[in-house]
């Protein structure tokens, strides 16, 4: 990471990053000049080229042709429009595959996927490697000094579509990844457990990727399948980083990760080998709170990026074509869902993207420029939103505080789902979810970081679900409580080891001690059943046998057993004084209102604070720079609505004394008057 990169690349700018891909490879050369003519008419500063281009850039093995290319970057240039230049990785031509048939992924079921949609390729790979490797380099010694060029996009979304390959080189390349890891086959035995059912394995070459197979496969054969497909890309992302540094320092790089769109990659480690974190996110339809998830994901890219601003790689105007049922945005929503990433520390709002194509799989997907043409309600949104984007010119580089972490974790998330655990209902993100909207709608922000982060600046650290923690990881979070803080665990975390082992002599193994609980037996419920708390609240999902051991006993299941499901009377949500901070444990699905309820009490004796008081459905959200602090306040809700603000709306010019009327649907950002006030 390097904290000036984004900074000087706004800076360059002139203010906030806006604009999208743009593949003008699909359209006759009549239409680039529109193109950059409606850019200029929209306020676009920055355009991401090439990401699919392998084709046309290497039509042939070996033969470069960048006519195309050198064109569309001087007609960018010439109209003032900065480019985000792709290495064009990402969907080798059909060539490719015929001269290279086993660099073509398999299947677990032994399925060789052939070309004809994208990214298809296996990520071990060499001869995949060589050319993309050749590609990115002559790419990259063309274009380093063009005036145009601001930054580097390295790929596009490692592994969206071809993360997990079982075919024999993946088999080799996993062995030697398990080398690394165990150094011999006695540290892999016991690692994988192979003591059961027989595996134990006395030659590498029977170790093999998790294909398919009989029965459930070895959970930490799964799990370090997960992990070692998620290196194999980060080694090719590092292969491209390598040739970009070495032939153009001094132009920065990224790369779009995929937040929780997709669980195949971990961010975390992808994050540090880029200049700045970069994004993709896009609603959920059939979420309808989706806007939720969108700040979820905001959140975790500023976590990825240590809270450092982010750039907003792509996200979409209006529909996607690959749910479903793609619901297109209504009037004012793509506005409200753009500048929710700004106030969560978005300094780039772009889509995918600029045009809308004719052909090929994405042509029922939304985009800057419709098939209608100008005359639409997109195009009038996308102009309208240029020009909010230049008002909010001075934001950038200003950054979200947080006195709230919530831990997240690709790792846990893989173990999480794997077969064979006590309910195929514990799903990472639902868990992780559930406790974020909490938070959101008591207009708290947090930061989804690292386990592994420091945790030393926060008041207050959230773990929804980590069911596999490291002992360091461990140790981090009960020291962090020792030394004064506040934590919050939900149920079934800290019950493995990074092995996926369980941690003997009672649950969770990992912070038994600093909640002063243990947990005898897990009691998951049937789907749909619920149970009702002490309280008169109910919870749903899960159960289990808590013994206190120090901890108060906060809420419990029901004494009554037939409402208060398989341990009636026992503990449910507990708290432990442990050293000079407080832990709190949650041994249930709380419903939606009683886990607010629950972790607004958890915010306050944490001495943490909203960012302003606001009404249902009204998001709001502070970014501190050096001169001046931003509020955001975004009004999802159907209402208007009034906030207590002071200072000045720098989207309407309208000044705000002690009070900011937010109209339905609409958006303020206040530059506050007087001291920075402390609520983040
Ligand atoms: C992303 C991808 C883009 C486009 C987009 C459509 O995953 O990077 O190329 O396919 O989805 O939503």
């Amino acid at each position: 990471m390097n904290d000036n990169a984004l900074e000087q690349l706004s800076d360059r700018l002139g203010g906030i990053a806006y604009g999208g891909d743009y593949n003008p490879e699909q359209w006759p050369r009549e239409v680039w000049e529109e193109d950059v003519r409606l850019m200029r008419e929209a306020g676009v500063n920055l355009v991401t080229v090439g990401v699919f281009s392998w084709a046309f850039l290497e039509p042939s093995p070996g033969t470069y042709e960048f006519g195309l290319l050198d064109e569309v970057m001087d007609l960018l240039h010439a109209n003032g429009i900065a480019v985000d230049l792709a290495t064009a990785t990402a969907s080798p031509p059909p060539w490719f595959s015929l001269r290279h048939p086993e660099a073509l992924p398999v299947t677990a079921d032994g399925v060789r996927l052939t070309h004809g949609s994208r990214q298809t390729f296996c990520p071990s790979s060499p001869a995949y490697a060589e050319a993309a490797g050749r590609l990115t380099e002559r790419i990259v010694e063309r274009y380093r000094d063009h005036p145009a060029l601001v930054l580097w996009h390295l790929h596009n979304e490692w592994g969206n579509h071809n993360a997990h390959c079982f075919c024999d080189i993946s088999a080799e390349a996993f062995r030697d990844w398990l080398r690394q890891r165990y150094g011999g086959l006695d540290g892999l035995n016991e690692a994988w457990g192979t003591a059961f059912w027989s595996q134990r394995y006395g030659d590498w070459a029977e170790v093999m990727p998790p294909r398919a197979t009989a029965a459930v496969a070895n959970p930490t054969q799964q799990l370090d399948h997960w992990r070692f497909s998620s290196d194999a890309l980060l080694g090719l992302h590092r292969r491209e980083a390598e040739i970009v540094r070495r032939l153009s320092p001094g132009v920065p790089l990224t790369t779009n990760l995929l937040v929780t769109l997709e669980k195949k990659v971990d961010g975390f480690a992808f994050a540090e080998e880029c200049d700045f974190v970069s994004v993709d996110q896009y609603l959920t339809a059939a979420d309808p709170e989706a806007h939720i998830g969108l700040s979820l994901d905001a959140d975790l890219a500023r976590g990825m990026g240590g809270g450092a601003p982010w750039l907003l790689m792509e996200h979409s105007t209006s529909a996607v074509n690959w749910q479903p049922r793609n619901v297109a945005k209504t009037p004012g929503q793509m506005r409200r869902n753009s500048l929710a990433h700004v106030a969560r520390g978005a300094d780039g709002v772009l889509y995918f993207q600029w045009r809308q194509s004719r052909a090929g799989a994405e042509k029922w997907h939304s985009a800057m420029l419709p098939h209608g043409g100008t005359d639409t309600k997109t195009w009038r949104e996308v102009t309208a939103l240029g020009r909010d984007l230049k008002a909010l010119a001075e934001v950038r580089g200003a950054r979200v505080v947080s006195d709230v972490a919530l831990l997240f974790d690709w790792n846990a998330w893989w173990a999480l789902e794997m077969d064979a655990t006590p309910s195929r209902d514990l799903r990472y993100l639902d868990l992780v979810r559930a406790w974020y909207e909490a938070l959101w709608s008591l207009g708290v922000t947090c930061d989804l970081v690292h386990p592994g982060s420091d945790l030393s600046g926060y008041r207050l650290v959230l773990v929804p679900s980590l069911s596999l923690t490291s002992d360091a990881d461990a140790a981090a979070l009960n020291g962090f409580v020792a030394d004064g803080g506040h934590a919050a665990v939900g149920f079934f975390s800290g019950v493995v080891d990074e092995h996926d082992h369980v941690r003997l002599g009672g649950h969770p193994g990992a912070y038994r001690d600093m909640l002063g609980i243990r947990v005898d037996e897990f009691f998951p419920l049937r789907e749909s059943e619920t149970v009702r708390l002490s309280d008169g609240s109910r919870a749903s999902l899960w159960t289990e046998l808590v013994e206190p051991r120090g901890a108060e006993t906060v809420l419990s299941f029901a004494a009554d057993p037939s409402c208060g499901g398989p341990v009636p009377g026992h503990p449910a949500v507990t708290r432990h004084g442990h050293g000079d901070g407080v832990s709190w444990y949650v041994a249930t699905r709380p419903e939606a209102d009683a886990l607010r309820g629950l972790l607004a009490r958890v915010c306050r004796e944490a001495g943490v604070t909203a960012a302003a008081e606001v009404p249902a459905g009204v998001e709001a959200v502070r970014r501190r720079g050096p001169d001046a602090t931003y509020l955001f306040l975004i009004n999802h809700s159907p209402r208007d609505v009034s906030v207590p603000a002071a200072g000045t709306d720098l989207l309407s010019g309208a000044t705000a004394d002690g009070g900011v009327v937010v109209r339905a649907g609409d958006v303020a950002v206040i530059r506050e008057h007087g001291a920075p006030p402390a609520g983040r």
